[in-house]
């Protein structure tokens, strides 16, 4: 089959008509993509910001149809629109069994055999599911079933950004109508915090972007006021009196913003860092700072979300015209366009580049 291959850190990705996927075994499915998003983080492995082992089957954010099941696998049926899952919950872990199942690592590291090779060499689905191939073979857990009906560049969106962004607003913060939000980075998982601030009711909401137009987006997914770095002080003391915002999110994934979104958000409020920053890029703030503010920095990892039921929550916000979906899909590629989409994605060309199979 066909597939997006990165052999060499720093290298443009290649495509390659070698790639073989592997049967099915027990307690998977075999999954054809139909729509297959391309986030920041996949960019971030390709780069060597984030680790992952190669030759690289990049694309965690995929929708499709399930084709094949493994042997005793009871579904979901051959058939099923699914959306595919980065983290499949297991279910049955202390974090699954505990509500939060974003934090499961059981069913990825009892992964069977590898899914992929290329040539007589093997090769790595991303996080599990190495979307920006025609086929994936996955934990059945990680292949969420979806209405017939939602389109699938729409469903594919939801696998990561869209629970990504609502999440951190909805789950991990739990934003209360009428709180200040600031929102650091307007990408593909930014402009999704801000469709989450504006689903909270949140206000004013901020958004922030080295890019003036990614401001322009942003207030059309509802950020009330908008501004570049450099603003971003006079910002503050325009709309929180000096105080900081009631929650401060870092879409970006570098210490810099981190800080910077730290030093917006008010005593007793809550920094929440969305973006995936690099092993190496530490963050420090004083000691003192921390004890005497009072202030709350939270991680988030995919939206803190369960994609069991979250998925079919944000769709039905979708349909019911409270999410914008289509909106974030800047342009629909094939395979072969995925280096020139990080290169757009770089320079801050699109929102959402959608490779549809
Ligand atoms: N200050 C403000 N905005 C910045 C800065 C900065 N110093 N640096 C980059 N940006 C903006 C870019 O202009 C862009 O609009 O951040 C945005 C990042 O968006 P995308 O490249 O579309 O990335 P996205 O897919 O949204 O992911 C953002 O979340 O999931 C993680 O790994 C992902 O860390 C990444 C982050
Ligand atoms: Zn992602
Ligand atoms: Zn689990």
């Amino acid at each position: 089959m066909r597939g997006v291959i990165l052999r060499e850190v720093g290298k443009p990705v290649e495509v390659s008509d070698r790639l073989t996927l592997r049967r099915p075994g027990p307690g998977e499915v075999r999954v054809r993509l139909r729509a297959a998003g391309v986030c920041h983080s996949d960019l971030s492995m390709c780069d060597g910001t984030l680790p992952a082992p190669r030759p690289l089957v990049p694309g965690h954010e995929g929708a499709g149809e399930v084709v094949e099941l493994g042997p005793g696998v009871a579904g979901p049926p051959v058939g099923t629109h699914v959306i595919l899952s980065w983290i499949p919950p297991c279910g049955s872990c202390y974090f699954c069994l505990g509500g939060q199942p974003n934090l499961c690592v059981t069913a990825r590291a009892a992964a069977g055999p590898p899914t992929l090779s290329l040539g007589d060499e093997q090769a790595h689905a991303a996080l599990g599911v190495g979307c920006f191939a025609e086929e994936t073979v996955v934990d059945a857990r990680a292949a969420i079933p979806i209405p017939d009906d939602v389109p699938f560049d729409v469903a594919a969106v939801v696998g990561c950004g869209v629970l990504t962004g609502v999440g951190a607003v909805v789950n991990t913060a739990g934003v209360r109508p009428g709180s200040s939000v600031l929102v650091i980075g307007c990408g593909g998982v930014g402009i999704n915090v801000i469709q989450g601030a504006k689903l909270a009711a949140a206000a004013p909401v901020l958004a922030v972007d080295r890019l003036p137009g990614k401001l322009e987006i942003a207030r059309r997914f509802g950020a009330t006021h908008t501004t570049t770095p450099d603003g971003l002080a006079d910002a503050v003391n325009e709309l929180t009196e000096g105080r900081g915002f009631d929650y401060a999110f870092e879409v970006v994934g570098r210490s810099a913003t981190i800080k910077q979104a730290w030093q917006a958000t008010r005593r007793g409020g809550t920094t929440v860092v969305v973006g995936a920053g690099s092993l190496e890029d530490q963050v420090s703030f004083s000691a003192a700072e921390l004890f005497a503010t009072e202030r709350r920095l939270l991680g988030c990892l995919y939206g803190s979300g369960d994609v069991r039921t979250d998925f079919g929550r944000l769709l039905r916000l979708w349909r019911a015209g409270r999410l914008d979906l289509d909106g974030l899909i800047s342009r629909r590629i094939t395979l072969d366009d995925v280096g020139d989409a990080f290169t757009a994605m770089a320079s801050g060309e699109v929102i959402r580049s959608l490779v549809i199979f």
